[in-house]
């Protein structure tokens, strides 16, 4: 037998500074996650949660600090030490390889939810319609819309689409899932069915980001959670230690308001 390889982590993010005009939203987040594995990351408003999910998904850039995803580096090319910012090209390779779920959906309207599935396997996939179309009808199957392909988006309950939301992100098969209060929208009733499908996805295997509020979704699903404050990881631990026995007196103030 040899020796066992050292894990390497998926996403490596480390020292992310990011400022808004004279404001800064994150001062130094180091995040990592393991392939497999599930974060959730919870916090107050405004702490940079959502910042460091688009740092992680290239719809923003970083003013410090390095994102690699496989050991790449996100958004740039050419040698340590020489590293130039990516052509847009590779930059839009890139982001195929993370899915993010937005907490509004943000579906086309004009599309039906086989249709809103498909986009991104025609148009950045350029995959032939007919293989697009059986893609989406099996990912709306999996996340147990096969009865409601054909429908628009008006026709469909908010978990209804966001379920539709999912499988878009995933029929691309991204490697890492990203989720920003995908529930946070919802009527009560319909937070069930996201999470269930969520809690699924993380059963099989893929490796995800939370932003959530859902504290008992985090405690039965997350392998680790993440406390942010005010643009910085104030504490980290499994979701046992995170909920019954917090280290940072900020978590402990925050778990008392959630709770
Ligand atoms: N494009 C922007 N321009 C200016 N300020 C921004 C921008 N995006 C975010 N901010 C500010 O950055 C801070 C962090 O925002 P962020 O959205 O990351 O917080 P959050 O932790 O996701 O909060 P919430 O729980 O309310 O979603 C906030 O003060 C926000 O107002
Ligand atoms: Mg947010």
């Amino acid at each position: 037998m040899g020796i066992p390889a050292t894990p390497v982590p998926l996403l490596d993010a480390r020292n992310l500074h990011k400022r808004y005009g004279d404001k800064p939203v994150l001062r130094g987040v180091d995040l990592s996650i393991y392939p497999g594995q599930v974060k959730a990351m919870l916090g107050p408003s405004g702490s940079g949660k959502s910042t460091t999910l688009r740092l992680v998904n290239l719809l923003e850039r970083a003013d410090q600090g390095t994102i690699e995803i496989d050991g790449r580096r996100l958004g740039l090319v050419g040698k340590p030490g020489a590293e130039r910012p990516a052509p847009e090209r590779i930059v839009a390779k890139q982001r195929q390889v993370v899915g993010m779920v937005f907490q509004q959906f943000n579906l086309f309207p004009h599309l039906n939810a086989t249709r809103n599935v498909m986009s991104g396997l025609t148009t950045v996939r350029r995959l032939p319609h007919k293989d697009a179309e059986e893609r989406a009808v099996a990912m709306l199957k999996r996340v147990g819309l096969g009865a409601h392909v054909h429908k628009y988006p008006s026709e469909l309950s908010g978990g209804q689409q966001q379920r539709v939301a999912i499988a878009r992100a995933l029929v691309m098969e991204p490697k890492l899932m990203l989720f920003d209060e995908p529930t946070s929208a919802l009527d009560p009733e319909l937070v069930g069915e996201v999470l269930r499908v969520m809690e699924d996805l993380a059963r099989e295997g893929m490796t995800m980001l939370v932003v959530t509020h859902e504290t008992q979704f985090a405690r039965r699903v997350a392998d680790e959670v993440v406390l942010f404050d005010d643009g910085v990881i104030v504490e980290q631990q499994e979701p046992e230690g995170f909920f019954d026995n917090p280290q940072s007196e900020r978590t402990k103030e925050f778990l008392r308001h959630v709770h």
